[in-house]
């Protein structure tokens, strides 16, 4: 999953529904085109939908730890991954997770077979979550999440500090980072500064042109 461009839908009305299914399109299209590795990261009532229609990767935005069984309004692991979910985003600073749980969810998605990106906020945390051995790790200041103001421009040092500390806790944990990434300049910046790849959402989701966007990030890779 190298160099790969993460698109987070969140809950935008841009990316909900009809609008997630045509936005992950014009992902797979411009993925195809360009033969970049594209992610879509939508809402869980659309991955199912979306997974029938892509030949992209399609992962969650999070995952609750719990088993088969009596649990009401939760997201099972093993529901996403029958919807078609390959991965999964887990602790993102719009969904933080206890540490127990997130020690669990990443055990679980590895006994799924499906990948697992552990969101921080800073260095120290990136060392932490690294140390619990998920695929990999996305260092995201959440001050700057959608700012427009790009991490990899703002603080380069939390993306090269984050790859740093991770390789010496656990050399098989790949860093990615996101916040404000919306030009392949930022992405080129990012890949410079040792990311593996770019978690991103209002920069192509609320673009005039998502594609032309795609095209620009695609470009920096
Ligand atoms: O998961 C990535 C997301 O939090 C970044 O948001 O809008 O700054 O690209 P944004």
């Amino acid at each position: 999953m190298d160099n790969a461009i993460i698109l987070n839908f969140k809950t935008y009305k841009e990316s909900t529904g009809d609008e997630a299914l045509r936005l992950a399109k014009i992902c797979d299209e411009v993925a195809e085109e360009l033969s970049a590795n594209i992610i879509v990261v939508p809402q869980h009532s659309d991955i199912y939908l979306i997974s029938q229609e892509v030949n992209i990767p399609v992962y969650a935005q999070h995952i609750d730890n719990i088993k088969y069984g009596s649990n009401t309004g939760h997201v099972l692991p093993e529901a996403v991954k029958a919807a078609g979910a390959t991965g999964c985003i887990i602790n993102h600073s719009e969904c933080r997770v206890k540490l127990a749980d997130l020690e669990a969810d990443i055990e679980k998605l590895k006994e799924l077979n499906m990948v697992s990106i552990v969101c921080t906020n800073n260095i120290a945390v990136t060392k932490a979550a690294a140390a619990l051995g998920p695929d990999f790790v996305a260092v995201e200041p959440p001050e700057l999440i959608g700012s427009g103001i790009s991490v990899s421009q703002a603080q380069p040092e939390i993306i090269s500090g984050s790859v740093e500390a991770a390789i010496k806790i656990n050399p098989l944990v790949k860093v990615l980072c996101g916040a404000g990434i919306a030009t392949g300049e930022d992405v080129k910046k990012a890949a410079q500064l040792g990311a593996q790849g770019v978690l991103l959402a209002s920069g192509v989701i609320k673009a005039k042109d998502p594609r032309a966007v795609l095209m620009d990030l695609c470009g920096g890779v």
